[in-house]
C-alpha cells in the first residue's frame, strides 16, 4: 500500500518545480526589519513563492490555487513564502475559497518529502462551517486548539482552556466571498481576525509552542477546490509596536495608568463580591492577561497595587456579609408566585442585580457574559421561562434538571467510580468536571470502558438560595432575570 502510494506521486514529483523556476527572487522578499507593512505578493507572478505550479498560479491580480476532480492532491500543500521566517509579526490578505477549506499557516515549518510542500505548524483556518471560520487548527500537530469565537489559553501542560469569548456572534462570513484575514503574533499571544474582527484569541504556553518559523498558504487535499489571496501585506512586529499591535486589537488601547488602578482595584473587590470558587478562578485568569498585557514601564508605576492581593471569603461567607443577622425564611412556591401576579411593576433594577450577585447566582450562571460557567447562561432565561417557573427552579432545583448540567456517576470497567458535570462528549470519550467549584478540575473517560452510568436526581444548584431575601428582594431579582438586565424593562418603569 505504502509502495503503490508512492509510485503513484512520482509523476506528481517530476512535475513539481522548485522555487526559483517560479521567477526572479526579489532581493526586496526578505524584509527582516521593517515594521510597515510590505505587500509581498506582486499580483502578477509567483516570484517569491513556492510550491506545486500544477496547482497554482496568478489570476486577476490574486494568488489562485486548484485542484480538480482530475487534477487532486493527495495531501494537503501549501505555497510557501520563501521571505524567511516569521517571528512576531502582523499578516494582512483578502481571501476567498470554494469546494473545501483553506488556511494561512505561520510560525510553521515544512516536513516530510520537500517536494509535498507539506507544513506542520499553526494555521489560520479559512473553513465554510461559521464556527470555523478564522480558527486555530494546529496543522499536523495538535488540530483544532481555538475554535471561533473563543479566547483560549494553553497551559505549560499542554493543555487548552477556553477562557473567554471574543468576536460578535452575528457576524456572517461568506467562503466564497472576499473576506480580510488578519493574524497578529506576539510572544505566546496569537490572534485572528476576519473582517476586523477577532476570530480566535489564543495565549499558547504549549512546552512545543513555536515562536517562529514560514509562512505558507493551504491547498486542501479531498474536495476539488479553489482558493484565492490577494492584497498580502506583512510587518515585522518589535518592542513597543508588538505591544501596540496587541493592544490595539484586544482594545485595551489608550488605557492610562489612572485606569489601570481602578481596573486592578476592581479585580481586588471581584474576587470577593460574587463569591463562589469558580469565579474567582474567571477573574483570576483575566487578571493575569491583563497583567500580561503591561509594558514594563506599566508594571513599574502600577507595582502597588499589582502587589495587593484579594482577601477571599468563601461564597457562603459573603452571602452571610450582605445577609448578616437575618433570619431564614421557608418561601413558598405559592406564596412568591402569587406575588409576581400582582407585584412585578416599579421593581429596583440595581437591587434586583445586587441580590443576582448576594444569591450566589453569579457563581454558578453567566448573565450577560459575566459569572461562572457551572450552570446555564440565565441572560434568556427569562424568555424562556414564566416568573412561576423561575421561582419553582430556584426553590426546587431538582424537580426539572436541565440534563446538559446534570451530575452523572460513571462506574468503568475497572471498577472506578466517577462523579461529575460531563462537560464533553465524543463518540469514544466522556469528560467530567468532577469539582463544580473548579472548572479545571477534569477526568477522561473512554466510553468503551463504561459499565453503568447513572444520571443523578439531585440538581448541583443548592437549595434555600431564597431563604435570607425579603419578598421584595426576590421580586426584584425576578424582575431583573426576566429583563435580561435591561433597565428600561417595562417592570422597573416608575
Ligand atoms: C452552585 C451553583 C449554582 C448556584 C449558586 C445557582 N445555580 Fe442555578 N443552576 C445551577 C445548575 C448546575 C443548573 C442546571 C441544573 C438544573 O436545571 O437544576 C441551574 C439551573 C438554574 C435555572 C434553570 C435554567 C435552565 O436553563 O434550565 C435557573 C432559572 C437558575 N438556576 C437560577 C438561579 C438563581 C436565580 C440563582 C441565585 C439565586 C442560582 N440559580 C444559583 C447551579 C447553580
Amino acid at each position: 500500500m505504502k509502495l503503490l502510494s508512492t509510485l503513484m506521486l512520482l509523476p506528481v514529483l517530476t512535475a513539481t518545480v522548485n522555487a526559483q523556476e517560479f521567477g526572479e527572487q526579489p532581493a526586496g522578499a526578505r524584509i527582516p526589519d521593517k515594521l510597515e507593512f510590505q505587500s509581498i505578493f506582486n499580483g502578477k507572478d509567483l516570484s517569491g513563492w513556492a510550491g506545486k505550479t500544477e496547482f497554482w498560479s496568478v489570476k486577476d491580480g490574486a494568488i489562485f490555487g486548484q485542484t480538480t476532480k482530475d487534477k487532486p492532491t493527495q495531501s494537503n500543500t501549501f505555497l510557501v513564502w520563501q521571505g524567511g521566517d516569521v517571528a512576531d509579526f502582523e499578516f494582512k490578505a483578502k481571501v476567498r475559497f470554494a469546494g473545501n477549506n483553506s488556511g494561512v499557516q505561520y510560525r510553521s515549518e515544512l516536513f516530510g518529502n520537500p517536494e509535498d510542500f507539506a507544513v506542520k505548524g499553526y494555521q489560520a483556518d479559512l473553513h465554510p462551517k461559521p464556527e470555523y471560520f478564522g480558527m486555530l487548527y494546529a496543522e499536523k500537530w495538535r488540530g483544532i486548539v481555538a475554535r471561533r469565537f473563543q479566547r483560549v489559553v494553553v497551559g505549560a501542560d499542554g493543555k487548552p482552556k477556553v477562557v473567554g469569548e471574543v468576536g460578535n456572534k452575528d457576524q456572517k462570513l461568506v467562503d466564497t466571498e472576499w473576506n480580510e484575514l488578519t493574524i497578529i503574533a506576539v510572544g505566546n499571544r496569537q490572534i485572528h481576525q476576519v473582517n476586523g474582527v477577532t476570530t480566535m484569541d489564543l495565549t499558547d504556553n504549549h512546552p512545543e509552542a513555536k515562536r517562529k518559523g514560514i509562512l505558507a498558504l493551504q491547498l486542501h487535499r479531498g474536495k476539488p477546490m479553489t482558493v484565492e489571496f490577494k492584497d498580502i501585506r506583512l510587518r515585522h512586529l518589535k518592542g513597543e509596536d508588538a505591544k501596540a499591535a496587541i493592544n490595539a486589537v484586544t482594545k485595551k488601547a489608550g488605557w492610562t495608568d489612572e485606569l489601570h488602578t481602578a481596573y486592578f482595584e476592581w479585580f481586588l473587590k471581584a474576587a470577593n463580591y460574587r463569591g463562589g470558587a469558580s469565579f474567582a478562578k474567571f477573574i483570576q485568569f483575566i487578571r493575569d492577561d491583563a497583567v500580561a498585557s503591561l509594558s514594563e514601564t506599566q508594571k513599574k508605576s502600577l507595582k502597588e497595587i499589582l502587589a495587593k492581593k484579594p482577601v477571599q471569603k468563601s461564597a457562603l461567607e459573603n452571602l452571610g456579609a450582605i445577609f448578616a443577622g437575618r433570619s431564614e425564611t421557608k418561601w413558598t412556591l405559592d406564596e412568591l408566585s402569587q406575588a409576581t401576579r400582582t407585584n412585578l411593576k416599579q421593581r429596583d433594577f440595581r437591587n434586583g442585580r445586587k441580590m443576582f450577585a448576594a444569591g450566589g447566582c453569579f457563581a454558578c450562571h453567566r448573565f450577560r457574559n459575566q459569572g461562572g460557567m457551572t450552570g446555564p447562561d440565565l441572560t434568556t432565561a427569562g424568555r424562556r421561562y414564566s416568573a412561576h417557573d423561575l421561582l419553582d427552579q430556584v426553590i426546587h432545583p431538582s424537580k426539572v434538571i436541565n440534563d446538559q448540567f446534570s451530575a452523572v456517576s460513571v462506574i468503568t470497567e475497572d471498577g472506578l467510580a466517577h462523579t461529575g458535570v460531563v462537560v464533553n462528549l465524543s463518540s469514544d470519550r466522556l469528560t467530567l468536571n468532577t469539582d463544580l467549584s473548579d472548572p479545571n478540575k477534569r477526568v477522561n473517560i473512554d466510553r468503551n470502558t463504561i459499565e453503568e452510568l447513572i444520571v443523578s436526581k439531585t440538581s448541583p444548584m443548592p437549595t434555600g438560595l431564597f431563604n435570607r431575601m425579603t419578598k421584595d428582594e426576590i421580586l426584584d431579582l425576578i424582575a431583573y432575570l426576566i429583563s435580561g438586565g435591561d433597565p428600561k424593562y417595562e417592570y422597573f418603569r416608575k
